[in-house]
């Protein structure tokens, strides 16, 4: 054992809502085929939420799950940290949303908005917190209901998208286990190519907003995916080296799930074996924060994280931000 101090994952779970929407589902609705989306995404179904269901519904069925499933009560933990996009409301943050749901007292509840590398900020960001002595346990849920800010008029867009959420349960590791190394970046130059342009103070809710169907989420698609490939890419490659392990040290590569291409291209651009590449996107879509604590737990079910086993994680999103942790199980 080497005398760094580090945090490692304690507990984890994940929600999903009831109702699946499949492409055979999307072809009613725009003009659309399953070959289609398929073939340029490997989506064939996801899960979407129901009328009453906020982001902090799910996040508070994925955060009880975590803690469950880490033998704590929600008394152990001293901060909720949040990371999303669809908020419930512009303000408070949906972390006291999901604080007074838990029924958590007065513990501190914090958001964390990056895109769809929320998840993985929100882990570098706790990191910095227990190491500090700020928090001794955390639950980090990452949670997304992107069907409530999806065009369903967009066929670009609306096949591509999921609901759920995923949380895990942190602290301070005793062992070799846990957070190895990360890399995190953003470019805010790059911001209007995946974003919801109005319902901010840029751009108010207004008449004319909603006529211009201006409080959907917006994404130009293919410079997304460009940037993707290349950005997932520099952060794993980054992310090893500051931990200092080489490609062939990886057991299990997890990247954010927006598309299988993307995910695909990666895998190749890094030479890494298809089969250390975790993919789950054809049942749930891009669900934004919450595909990354959702395969993680997933992982752990299938018993593919044994004591010891190399997980890199690596996620793209809105903003533009990107990053990669090196964990160790
Ligand atoms: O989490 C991070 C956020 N999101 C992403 O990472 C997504 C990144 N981007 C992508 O995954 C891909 O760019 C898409 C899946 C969105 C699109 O794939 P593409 O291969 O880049 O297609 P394209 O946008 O270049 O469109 C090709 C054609 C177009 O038709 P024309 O202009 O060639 O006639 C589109 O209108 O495909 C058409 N198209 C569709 N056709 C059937 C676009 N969406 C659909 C659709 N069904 N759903």
């Amino acid at each position: 054992m080497d005398n760094k101090r580090r945090i490692k994952i304690i507990g984890t779970g994940f929600y999903v809502p009831d109702q699946i929407l499949t492409n055979a589902d999307l072809e009613r609705i725009v003009d659309t085929t399953d070959e289609w989306i398929v073939s340029r995404s490997g989506i064939r179904e996801r899960h979407i939420a129901a009328a009453d269901q906020a982001t902090s519904d799910l996040c508070v069925e994925a955060g009880r799950r975590a803690l469950k499933n880490a033998h704590l009560e929600v008394k152990d933990i001293d901060l909720i940290l949040v990371a999303n996009n669809t908020p419930d409301t512009v303000f408070p943050a949906t972390a006291c949303w999901v604080q007074a749901k838990l029924e958590a007292g007065t513990v501190p509840a914090l958001d964390l908005i990056a895109g769809c590398t929320g998840f993985l900020y929100g882990l570098i960001v706790a990191e910095g917190l227990i190491l500090s002595g700020a928090a001794r346990r955390i639950l980090l849920i990452g949670g997304d209901a992107l069907s409530k800010v999806t065009n369903w008029k967009d066929r670009g867009t609306c096949v591509l998208l999921g609901d759920g959420a995923g949380a895990v349960v942190l602290e301070e590791s005793k062992d070799d286990a846990g957070i190895l190394s990360s890399y995190w970046k953003a470019d805010g130059t790059l911001a209007e190519l995946l974003f919801i342009p109005a319902g901010g103070s840029r751009r108010p809710a207004s008449l004319q907003t909603v006529a211009e169907d201006g409080h959907y989420m917006y994404m130009k698609g293919n410079e997304v995916y460009k940037h993707a490939v290349k950005r997932m890419s520099e952060a794993v490659e980054e992310a090893l080296k500051k931990a200092g392990l080489k490609k062939d040290d990886i057991d299990v590569f997890l990247p954010h799930q927006a598309n299988l291409r993307i995910i695909e291209a990666v895998g190749e651009r890094l030479k890494i074996p298809g089969e250390k590449v975790y993919v789950n996107i054809e049942r749930y879509g891009n669900m934004s924060v919450a595909c990354i604590p959702v395969a993680i737990h997933e992982l752990r079910q299938h018993k593919r994280l044994k004591p010891g086993t190399v997980t890199v994680l690596a996620a793209f999103g809105a903003g533009f931000t990107w990053a990669s942790i090196v964990y160790r199980w």
